[in-house]
């Protein structure tokens, strides 16, 4: 493992739409609440924070995708995110997206390459 790399979770731990991983990440001199989800085979992560106002995602620990299990949406005002790139699809983040953190999935583990998420 390099040393910009941290380990987040095993691959396994990332079902398709499935439940998310959730950690923290020191994101521009702060301390932010993060997540890692698999969709479409890909894992993707991003910063726990609404495009609407700041607030975490999950509507339970680690629920990030709506019933259809092709959306990711925010448990306080119902806006949606396109899993694949954290794009607003709807709602009330109005065009704001998710910040999305650099992953990588090597040998069944994912992590999080730390040199750019502390942008
Ligand atoms: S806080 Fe997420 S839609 Fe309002």
């Amino acid at each position: 493992m390099a040393e910009d790399q941290r380990l987040i979770c095993a691959s396994a731990d990332l079902a398709e739409a499935g439940k998310g991983v959730c950690f923290t990440v020191t994101y521009r001199q702060r301390e932010a609440a993060a997540f890692a989800i698999r969709y479409h085979g890909q894992v993707r992560c991003y910063l726990n924070e609404c495009g609407h106002v700041p607030a975490q995602l999950d509507w339970q620990p680690g629920e990030f995708f709506d019933d259809s299990k092709l959306y990711l949406i925010c448990s306080v005002h119902g806006a949606l995110y396109a899993p694949e790139s954290g794009r607003c699809l709807g709602g009330r983040c109005h065009g704001k997206g998710l910040v999305a953190l650099p992953v990588a999935e090597t040998n069944g583990q994912v992590f999080l390459i730390k040199e750019v998420a502390h942008g």
